[in-house]
């Protein structure tokens, strides 16, 4: 299908790299694809970045029929564009689309719209270090009727903006709280699926948190209460007595694209990693015996972010004297390395543009 492509008449001043903001400067142009039942995916254009325009009756606002992604865009030494496992995004959003009943996006539409508008947009891939342009492709049901079914007039739209650290902390290590009260999501709910309902469930727990000074929480499962999950915006992993621990996917935790890059350098490097249910109690007891070593959080947005604190009601401990532990340094260093391309990537994670 070829994309139309229509250019804004006047181009926004780009911001300063050294402080960007996540998520606030977004670019000049926009990505949009049609779906309808029976038509299927029709009229791919990338058009001036602006308002949409929805129908007040549209299922998106009112029941949350919506799928997103996170991937982004890297500028490396000689200049060029690449990025960083983009179909596993897409298939992803394919597996999210089936559990919201939206409709399946062939992967090649979903991937020619992400690189068409990085091309349109390539002056905003920024050149700072630890900078790149964050591409945000997501779905949403549009039809105008206020009965709870599922849509069969559907949009994908991808935006772009240029990021720097998701955290203020950048790489020192953030605090985390163990959330008792709120869950984010259930075995058999949406937990898997990237959907904005998830992150709407994790606002208030992470309004209170972030009042109380802590960057984001730590969800435990809605079933038992006791077993971890995910934190806020990213995947965790911990080591313990010198093996990796992380959360399996049960089902209402999200299939990280970071984390599973990080399942497999580690596994490279020898480390055992068990991915299993660690209980808050298994974990507080670690760092009282001395052997909870490092934790870090993963994701597109935040990379691979230290944990220098974990607070759950009273108890509180220290990870790694609030410093970047070696596993945590060595991942970030070699993952950004391999989307940066200052590193081989023996995994084939890195796409062109
Ligand atoms: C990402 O890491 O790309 C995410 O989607 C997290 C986001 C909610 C900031």
């Amino acid at each position: 299908m070829e994309i139309k492509i229509t250019r804004a008449s006047t181009l926004k001043e780009k911001p300063d790299s050294s402080t960007l903001v996540f998520g606030k400067a977004m670019t000049d142009h926009m990505f949009i694809v049609d779906y309808d039942a029976g038509q299927g995916w029709h009229d791919p254009r990338i058009i001036p970045y602006g308002p949409l325009q929805i129908d007040p009756a549209a299922k998106v606002l009112h029941y949350g029929e919506e799928i997103f992604e996170g991937l982004k865009a890297y500028r490396t030494a000689d200049g060029s564009i690449q990025l960083f496992r983009p179909r596993d995004n897409i298939a992803r959003m394919n597996h999210s689309a089936q559990r919201l009943c939206l409709p399946q996006i062939p992967e090649d539409l979903a991937l020619a719209g992400i690189t068409k508008l990085v091309e349109v947009e390539q002056d905003w891939v920024p050149h700072e270090k630890d900078t790149s342009l964050y591409i945000r492709p997501f779905m949403i049901g549009l039809d105008a009727a206020l009965g709870v079914h599922s849509s069969k007039h559907v949009q994908y739209i991808v935006v772009v903006c240029p990021v720097g650290a998701y955290y203020p902390e950048g790489l020192n290590p953030v605090k985390i709280y163990v959330e008792e009260q709120d869950v984010r999501a259930v075995k058999g709910g949406m937990g898997m699926a990237k959907t904005g309902g998830n992150y709407a469930a994790s606002l208030r727990a992470g309004d209170l948190a972030e009042k109380a000074g802590y960057s984001q929480v730590l969800w435990l499962d809605g079933v038992h209460r006791k077993y971890i999950e995910e934190v806020g915006s990213m995947n965790v992993m911990f080591k313990v007595a010198g093996k990796i621990l992380t959360p399996d996917l049960n089902g209402s935790v999200l299939d990280g694209i970071t984390r599973r890059s990080c399942i497999q350098l580690l596994k490279d490097w020898g480390y055992e990693v068990e991915e299993r249910r660690i209980s808050a109690e298994e974990l507080f007891a670690a760092a009282e015996a001395g052997t909870l070593e490092e934790a870090w959080g993963t994701g597109t947005a935040a990379v691979v972010s230290p944990i220098g604190e974990l607070a759950m009601g009273d108890k509180k401990v220290t990870v790694s004297h609030n410093q970047i532990g070696e596993i945590t340094q060595k991942l970030y260093d070699e993952l950004t390395g391999i989307q940066w391309g200052r590193t081989a990537d023996p995994h084939g994670w890195i796409m062109k543009l």
